[in-house]
């Protein structure tokens, strides 16, 4: 704190207090944790399923090292739509939890999305 960081004007504002620099770092720090969990705002569908669930199960939900399919004969495919509700929202085991990310209308055009994939008449690009 040896140089002043606003030179100008009064003396006593040449400074910024320790209590206003945390406040000021606690700030930037929370627009970095909202954007680096990925704005998923006015996504639905394939949109949303590319940019929340593609990272670990496949762009076209055929899996990844310990992340199950989701596409077409899947164990996913076998799941009734409230159970893949349950797994959207509790995230078990490696997967992690949507519910406070994702609307209820979120994740009804994430499962649609996941139907058209299994039945393999989703438009994939
Ligand atoms: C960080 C990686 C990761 C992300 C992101 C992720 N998942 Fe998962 N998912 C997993 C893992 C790992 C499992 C297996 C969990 C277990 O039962 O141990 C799983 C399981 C599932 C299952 C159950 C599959 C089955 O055969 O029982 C469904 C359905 C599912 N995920 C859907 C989604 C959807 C939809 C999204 C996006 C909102 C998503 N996942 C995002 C890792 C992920």
């Amino acid at each position: 704190m040896s140089a002043p960081i606003y030179s100008g004007g009064m003396a006593r504002f040449s400074i910024i207090s320790p209590r206003r620099a945390v406040a000021v770092w606690l700030a930037i720090m929370a627009v970095l944790a909202t954007s680096c969990s990925g704005n998923t705002d006015g996504l639905v569908g394939q949109d949303l399923f590319e940019r929340t669930c593609a990272v670990c199960h496949g762009g076209g939900g055929e899996g990844s090292a310990n992340r199950p399919a989701l596409n077409q004969g899947s164990d996913a495919a076998t799941l009734t739509d409230e159970q893949i509700r349950g797994v959207i929202s509790v995230g078990p085991g490696a997967m992690p939890s949507f519910a406070s990310r994702l609307s209820k209308e979120q994740v009804d055009s994430l499962i649609e999305y996941l139907r058209q994939l299994q039945a393999g008449s989703a438009d994939e690009d």
